[in-house]
C-alpha cells in the first residue's frame, strides 16, 4: 500500500502518450505521460475494473480498453457523462527529474449524523 510519495520513474523515462503499471504491495497504479504532464489513477476502470494501462490515450483522455468510457486525465472525470464515477486518481510531485507518486487523500468523512435529545 501506497503510505508516502514513491519515486515511480524519471521525466524521459515515459513517452508522452504512454502509460506504466506501479504496484505497491495489491495497489495498483497506472502513470500517463501526456503533453509532458504526469498524471496517476488507479488502474483499474470504475465501471468493470478494466486494466486502464492498455487504453487508448488522446487530446487529455484515456479511453477504457474494454467498453470505451473517456475518462480526462486531470480530473478523472467520466466525458460526456457529468457527476458519474471516475478515476481514482494519486497526487504526483515532480523533484528534478524524478516522478513521484503519492497516497490518495482520503475519502471525505461521512456526514456527521444529526442526533436530537429530549
Ligand atoms: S470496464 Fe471500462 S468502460 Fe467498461
Amino acid at each position: 500500500m501506497l503510505t508516502k510519495f514513491e519515486k515511480v520513474t524519471t521525466r524521459d523515462g515515459l513517452e508522452d502518450g504512454k502509460a506504466l503499471v506501479v504496484r505497491f504491495g495489491r495497489e495498483e497504479v497506472c502513470l500517463v505521460r501526456w503533453d509532458g504532464k504526469f498524471f496517476a489513477f488507479a488502474n483499474h476502470c470504475p465501471h468493470m475494473d478494466s486494466p486502464m494501462q492498455w487504453g487508448y490515450i488522446e487530446q487529455g483522455f484515456i479511453e477504457c480498453p474494454w467498453h470505451g468510457f473517456r475518462y480526462d486525465l486531470a480530473t478523472g472525470a467520466r466525458l460526456r457523462i457529468p457527476g458519474a464515477g471516475g478515476l481514482d486518481l494519486y497526487p504526483i510531485r515532480i523533484v528534478g527529474d524524478d516522478v513521484y507518486v503519492g497516497p490518495r487523500p482520503p475519502s471525505p468523512a461521512p456526514a456527521p449524523r444529526t442526533e436530537y435529545y429530549g
